[in-house]
């Protein structure tokens, strides 16, 4: 007989807690760490400090993108000595997985007794007012492929994490985003060309980039970034009652400007050099968005330790 998500989530924290001393035995907070944003990891203090691969992890989905290694890293972080547990990789939707493998991590972050979670993301910008580089605390989100039933409280209401019909009219919590505003402060980060802006997420399946007219209507809706992430896990988080500070780094700029019929023709007109030359610049690709994520991931880090430091 298959065992229920709880009874999974269950076995999965209880195997991950006999790897941990004492001192690490209940993190209070649990940082999801997005593509190219892994190196908080290297700044968790040495001991103690336990690592453990996704692939020896019962339960745990396998991640298969390149640049999103998978770990889950227990251990101190931040001036306060703060038991964390950071999630180095995460598994997509659309790598094929379900939703409920998608944010397993999540539950199993509620069971060790997880109350806040931080979760990062590299996203598309759709505002026109950000750059590449930028920072964006999340206040609000756009489930697009939720919205059209790939959700992933779909199915039998599990009671053991919470109510039927969650609201997340609350979901980015006020608190956290007025500390993110104090600590970019206290950090001198705006007094440098980077930005931290608040913005909402468009949640997409993927694994395609979007379309020229796909992001007008993203912008439209009022999206300020698209991803293919973390609105899954944001939305687990919630339905059990944990906290949620999500950060996307604005890693290219979404192309909003139509084909249009004059552009065809001088697009014609073109030599194939020319023509490449104009075509690159409006494709997102993985390159970009990792050697983006590289540069303001110190910044990042910086920041989350800052927050987490005075929980
Ligand atoms: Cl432009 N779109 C989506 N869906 N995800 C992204 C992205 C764009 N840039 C980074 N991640």
């Amino acid at each position: 007989a298959s065992s229920s998500t709880f009874q999974r989530a269950t076995e999965t924290a209880l195997h991950v807690r006999a790897a941990l001393p004492d001192v690490l035995q209940n993190p209070k907070v649990a940082i999801v760490c997005g593509s190219g944003l892994g190196g908080l990891a290297q700044t968790i203090e040495p001991e103690p400090k336990v690592e453990l691969a996704y692939e020896t992890i019962p339960n745990f989905p396998r991640s298969t993108v390149q640049g999103h290694e998978g770990k889950f890293v227990f251990g101190l972080l931040g001036p306060q000595k703060t038991p964390v547990a950071l999630l180095v990789g995460r598994a997509h939707f659309y790598e094929g997985h379900s939703m409920d493998l998608v944010t397993f991590a999540t539950r199993v972050c509620k069971v060790l007794g997880v109350e806040t979670m931080i979760v990062t993301n590299a996203a598309g910008g759709l505002n026109q007012d950000y750059a590449v580089g930028d920072i964006v605390c999340l206040n609000d989100h756009l489930n697009m492929a939720g919205l059209v039933g790939i959700h992933p409280l779909r199915g039998p209401n599990l009671e053991d994490f919470g109510v039927r019909f969650p609201p997340l009219s609350d979901a980015y919590d006020l608190d956290l985003r007025r500390r993110t505003h104090r600590a970019w402060k206290k950090l001198g980060l705006d007094k440098q060309k980077r930005r931290l802006h608040e913005g909402i997420y468009a949640f997409v399946a993927g694994p395609t980039y979007e379309t020229r007219a796909e992001c007008r209507m993203l912008r439209g809706f009022g999206a300020d970034v698209v991803g293919m992430s973390t609105v899954p896990e944001i939305v687990v988080a919630r339905h059990s009652g944990i906290r949620i500070l999500a950060f996307s780094l604005v890693t290219n700029c979404a192309v909003l400007e139509a084909g249009s019929r004059g552009d065809d023709e001088a697009l014609q007109a073109m030599t194939k050099a020319e023509l490449d030359e104009h075509l690159s610049k409006g494709k997102a690709n993985h390159q970009e968005v990792l050697e983006a994520g590289r540069e303001a991931a110190k910044d990042m880090q910086a920041l989350v330790k800052e927050i987490i430091s005075d929980l």
